[in-house]
């Protein structure tokens, strides 16, 4: 049996995140959920919006799905860290948002984005397959800023030849093991020429240990131009932080929207899984959001942990209710809410 930490999050984060766990427990796949609270409703009843309980449960599961969690624009929000170091002293660490205070305290270096087309889901492309590997700890995302004066702000980018090797082997490697054979990797060397220009070069060596992976570069800018013009001539893509988080929203668009993609963030020894999407406030509690980009983070979760044949009967389940269009989302073309689209997933796994 598999324990995973449940995270319902904030905004749609509960709606999505308990049709998911309704999804996974009746594909029969051998998973436990243990539900702890990250958020603005931790914020209310634990005094803290990410608070110790649930680094408590993933240091025993080792495994989260998580809903997305809310971080105000501006200001000088800070989600603060108390942890013991080696000696056993007690440190405060802080970081921009519970996203990334998770990612970074966890160790989990690399965000895996996949987006493709689903047969029965309007979109403007038809061929796009794209597998996206983002840089998941450092870039911009350090949280390092400051204001110098009333008028001037900064923020330091950290690239690393360590981070960088890290993420780019991976990546390498998750490709030699599906049998994906491009990878461009995206970056503003031309501009940043010491960080991207690190992360450009480092990927580059190391792509000399897997000659059967053709590689090539592209600044982001003109990479985001291309994206729109001919998606379906890439095939996987790894990205600093920051042009990661920016182009997995652009890619989303590309088949259909935020609805529809999951994500990985992937560790040593730990996993967290999370759809690319926000909490969207827009819509929350209003029963309209589609339910699919963290069900299939969970068939990602499944995949990960061994066990392929539930995520496998998930994925089927869904496709054939994409396909009947009759129980979907809004965003999908339908009428559906994301319960009763849940319930038409659920109906097929029985
Ligand atoms: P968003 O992704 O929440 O929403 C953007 C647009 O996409 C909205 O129109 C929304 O209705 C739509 N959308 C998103 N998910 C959908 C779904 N499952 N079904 C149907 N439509 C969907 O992005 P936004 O508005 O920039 O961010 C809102 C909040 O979410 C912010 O506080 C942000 O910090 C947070 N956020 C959290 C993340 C995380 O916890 N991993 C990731 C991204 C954003």
């Amino acid at each position: 049996m598999h324990n995973v930490t449940l995270i319902p999050g904030d905004g749609i984060g509960p709606e999505v995140t308990g049709a998911t766990r309704d999804v996974v427990l009746a594909s029969g796949a051998a998973v436990r959920f243990e539900e702890v609270l990250a958020g603005q409703r931790a914020e209310r009843e634990a005094g803290a919006p990410l608070p110790a309980a649930v680094f408590d449960s993933i240091a025993r599961t080792r495994l989260a799905l998580k809903g997305p969690t809310q971080t105000p624009f501006g200001g000088d929000y800070r989600i603060h860290i108390e942890r013991k170091d080696a000696e056993g002293r007690l440190e405060t660490r802080s970081y921009p948002s519970i996203a990334i205070a998770l990612r970074k305290e966890l160790g989990l270096y690399v965000n895996v984005r996949p987006v493709r087309n689903y047969p029965g889901v309007p979109s403007r492309y038809d061929r796009v397959d794209l597998l996206i590997f983002r840089e998941n700890s450092e870039d911009l995302y350090v949280g390092m800023e400051r204001m110098i004066d009333e008028g001037t702000a900064e923020a330091i980018k950290i690239i690393s030849l360590r981070a960088t090797e890290r993420v780019a082997r991976f990546a390498f490697d998750y490709m030699r093991r599906l049998g994906r054979h491009k990878l461009t990797i995206g970056h503003k060397a031309n501009v940043m020429k010491m960080t991207d220009g690190l992360f450009l070069k480092t990927a580059q060596d190391l792509a000399k240990e897997y000659p059967e992976i053709e590689v090539n570069q592209r600044v982001v800018d003109a990479l985001c131009m291309e994206l729109v013009m001919k998606p379906e001539e890439f095939d996987a893509l790894l990205l600093p932080n920051l042009y990661g988080d920016i182009v997995s929203d652009l890619a989303a668009g590309l088949v259909g929207g935020l609805g529809l993609a999951p994500g990985a963030n992937i560790g040593a020894d730990c996993a967290m899984f999370e759809a690319v999407h926000g909490t969207a406030p827009d819509i929350a509690g209003k029963d309209r959001a589609n339910p699919m980009a963290t069900i299939l983070s969970a068939v990602m979760l499944l995949r990960y942990v061994g066990e392929a044949a539930a995520g496998d009967r998930i994925e089927k389940a869904l496709a054939e209710v994409l396909r009947e269009k009759r129980f979907v989302t809004p965003d999908l073309g339908g009428d559906a809410g994301t319960r009763r689209m849940t319930e038409a997933i659920v109906e097929k796994l029985q």
